[in-house]
């Protein structure tokens, strides 16, 4: 059969690397895909966004499948586009894509489900949400978390420790709007303390196939410092998190969002992405994303052991009962390689040395992500430009691997972690 991917990016190659292990697969195509992508699939120069031109391609050519990565086409509508026209994708359609697509939405299915989460309010008015985090820091908050509502490719949330902060950022989402229409709405809720744990589920809108936990590390700099990121590196499966407070997260976040997209009348099919932070209070929602992680996917695909499109195909034809998900009883740690600067400014272009070395750790594989081709080399084109994941039997050696992949790669300014997983092992 022939599937298309859609995205270019780290989640993308670990999907197509995936993919490509299937043995019913014959043909791997790739919108736009990037160099790592290219040695395994067709890359075709339409971007994620670019629904019509999709459609068209996958009816010319007869696509089985088709497998989408990154959030914005599903938000768009992507999935509704296809099976308008009788083709086979991968992903939940535009309504359920919601619970990414809007903060407010979510929270509001999230009270609504009695999904826990952050106590919140949602404003529309600037002045109405600076009086309200002028109450709340006179009450004694120490800090609040502002979200901007609509889709902010991860730049829309903002979490303050002081009033001056949290006006500022009040005043330019709300009224500069920085961010665009993302921020005629916010949502202001209180900030939660603990671990964040993704978790990831395959479902067909009734039954739901977690995948392991995976923790993402978020922030740019060693020990959490600096800006937040995209994903700087991912570890699973996530010891935090016990088969009995996944089993919790299951029931109390999972399960009643789908219910949620159920009674809203279009059931969420694709992979429903919960993230949370394990608190002393117990699990709680921060999000939901309706696709796989970036990096989590770089940690989590490596150990599954089931045919993927076996496991995509029957979520698709609502049949997901008859699967059942089997791991690798081992460890995976990705490591983010970003370009400087990353996620302010940053170069591209820049050539990248030592990537046949890397590939020559043992149980390890470079996935790519803002890379390209120019000639016989491969250069810079993004802020995140390779995810390096190992596997091992304990969680250190999969580090060790990594970093000894990490270390064999050499572009001008390329900075990572050196801290992932560090504090499990
Ligand atoms: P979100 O896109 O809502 O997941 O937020 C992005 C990141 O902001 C999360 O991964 C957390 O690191 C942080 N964050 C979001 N909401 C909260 C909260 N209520 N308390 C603490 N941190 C938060
Ligand atoms: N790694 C966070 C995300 O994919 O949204």
């Amino acid at each position: 059969m022939k599937v298309l991917v859609i995205g270019g990016g780290g989640r993308e190659h670990a999907l197509v690397w995936k993919i490509a292990q299937s043995p019913k697969v014959t043909k791997i195509y790739a919108a736009p895909g990037n160099a790592g992508i290219a040695e395994l699939a067709e890359c075709v120069p339409i971007k994620a966004t670019d629904i019509e031109s999709l459609a068209s391609f996958a009816e010319r050519n007869r696509i089985d499948l088709t497998v989408v990565g990154p959030e914005s086409p599903l938000i768009a509508g992507v999935v509704d586009v296809f099976e308008t026209r009788g083709l086979a994708i991968f992903g939940p359609s535009k309504e359920p894509a919601r619970l990414e697509g809007s903060k407010v939405y979510a929270k509001e299915v999230m009270r609504r489900y009695r999904i826990p989460t952050a106590d919140f309010s949602v404003f529309s008015e600037p002045h109405s949400a600076a009086e309200y985090a002028h109450r709340r820091f006179q009450e004694g908050a120490k800090g609040l978390v502002i979200k901007a509502d609509g889709e902010a490719a991860g730049k829309g949330v903002f979490v303050v420790h002081h009033l001056d902060e949290a006006l500022e950022v009040i005043h330019s989402l709300m009224e500069e709007r920085v961010l665009g229409e993302a921020g005629a709405r916010v949502v202001i809720e209180e900030v939660l303390v603990g671990e964040e744990a993704s978790l990831m589920a395959f479902t067909d809108g009734a039954t739901v196939l977690p995948m392991l936990p995976v923790q993402d590390y978020k922030r740019a700099l060693d020990h959490d410092r600096g800006a937040n990121t995209g994903g700087m590196g991912s570890i699973c499966p996530l010891r935090l998190v016990t088969p009995e407070l996944q089993q919790q997260a299951i029931e109390q976040i999972i399960h009643p969002a789908i219910r949620a997209t159920r009674d809203a009348g279009i059931p969420f099919r694709g992979v429903l992405y919960a993230g949370t932070m394990v608190t002393e209070e117990g699990i709680k929602t921060l999000e939901f994303n309706v696709r796989f992680g970036d990096p989590e996917t770089q940690a989590v695909l490596p150990l599954l052991e089931n045919d993927i499109v076996e496991v995509m195909q029957a979520a698709v034809e609502c049949r997901l009962d008859e699967v059942t998900l089997q791991w690798k009883p081992r460890y995976a740690v990705c490591v983010v390689i970003v370009s400087g600067g990353y996620p302010g400014k940053y170069e591209t272009g820049l050539p990248i040395e030592g990537l046949d070395e890397a590939a020559q750790v043992p149980e390890c594989v470079v996935f790519h992500a803002g890379t390209r081709r120019e000639g016989d080399k491969v250069v810079t084109a993004g802020g995140r430009v390779l995810g390096v994941t190992a596997l091992g039997d304990t969680l250190a050696q999969a580090r060790g691997r990594a970093y000894d992949a990490v270390r064999c790669i050499r572009f001008e300014y390329m900075h990572y972690r050196t801290d992932i997983g560090m504090k499990w092992v």
